[in-house]
């Protein structure tokens, strides 16, 4: 199968579109990662996704709508979650949501939980598609099942990391600005909860909350959010992290005062090393060398960074 590129214009969204009616997936820009979108009512859409990804079927997708009165529809907000929708909504930000049953996504996309995550992406092609679709939209990262997310399109259509040759096509808006997955955030016995961290900081839901958030994200031996399987992310070499300089061969990627090869900031900016961390990734699995990774502070975005890290350094 060849790939096809579409622009980000209205032709390539009407393409996307015609091609998601028809029940096959497209690989989409979001403000976070690209995303492999496909139409969660729609259970032979839904194996299509899990099948070009590879994808273990017990993890279960984020379904992606244009505003907050959509998720309505799909899933139950209590005050606590519409005020963090309020806040956060567009952007990168995912609830874990009681899914309306009735409301026709597929089971396939929950993998058979009473919960739904939700997420109304800010990136501007992603709503002109959703809006243009007019129905939800599950989207996994767009990248083979354990291996370093997409943030181009040319991470998407590379035939040896990426899904080139197993997706009809992509919509081309080049790089995600976040560039690491949304937060994730749920709740358990009543209480909100952080399942992953991402491109919003959990001190800033902290902030609008008014109260901290339990974090079993944190905890290896309690998994909540199912895809938070250890090794994830990652490159084909070795990664050692928190290093303060290369040793014999290795690709050192710096961060702030500490330089490399590759840096995810010079400056030492949390939200410059976001938007680049995958894509330095690529560069440095590319070069096909172990990989040694300057230390990165936990605070803000550096907690989404370390989290993604972590899992690549992860024994597999
Ligand atoms: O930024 C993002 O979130 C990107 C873009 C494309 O939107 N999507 C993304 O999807 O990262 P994915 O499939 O790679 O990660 C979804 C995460 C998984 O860890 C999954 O386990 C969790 O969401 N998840 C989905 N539904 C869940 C549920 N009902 N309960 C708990 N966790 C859930
Ligand atoms: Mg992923």
């Amino acid at each position: 199968m060849h790939t096809r590129l579409l622009s980000p214009d209205q032709e390539g969204i009407a393409a996307a579109c015609d091609l998601l009616s028809r029940g096959e997936v497209v690989a989409i820009p979001t403000e976070t990662v690209y995303g492999l979108a496909g139409d969660a009512r729609n259970p032979r859409a839904v194996a299509g996704i899990y099948q070009a990804k590879g994808r273990p079927s017990f993890n279960p997708l984020i379904v992606h709508l244009p505003d907050r009165a959509a998720a309505e529809r799909f899933a139950v907000l209590d005050a606590q979650a519409r005020h963090l929708a309020d806040a956060f909504w567009p952007g990168a930000l995912t609830l874990v949501l009681p899914l309306r049953q009735d409301a026709g996504i597929a089971s396939l996309v929950t993998a058979g939980l009473d919960t739904v995550a939700i997420r109304v992406p800010a990136h501007p092609v992603a709503h002109a598609l959703l809006s243009a679709f007019g129905g939800p939209l599950a989207a996994p990262s767009a990248n083979p099942s354990g291996r370093i997310t997409a943030t181009t399109a040319a991470h998407v259509t590379d035939p040896e990391n990426g899904l080139g040759g197993r997706i009809p096509a992509v919509l081309d808006a080049g790089a995600c600005p976040v560039g690491v997955e949304s937060t994730i955030v749920g709740w358990s016995g009543g209480e909100p909860a952080l399942l992953r961290p991402g491109g919003v900081a959990a001190e800033a839901i902290e902030t609008v909350l008014g109260q901290r958030l339990l974090r079993p994200a944190l905890d290896p031996d309690a998994p909540s959010s199912p895809g938070q399987l250890t090794s994830h992310y990652a490159p084909r070499a070795q990664m050692r992290l928190n290093a303060l300089a290369a040793e014999d061969g290795e690709v050192m990627i710096g961060f702030g005062p500490i330089p490399g090869e590759l840096t995810l900031s010079a400056t030492g900016d949390l939200t410059e090393a976001a938007a680049r961390l995958f894509d330095v990734m690529h560069r440095a699995d590319a070069m096909a060398r172990p990989i040694a990774v300057a230390p990165v502070p936990e605070n803000g975005l550096g907690a989404a960074i370390n989290d993604r890290l972590n899992r690549a350094a992860a024994p597999r």
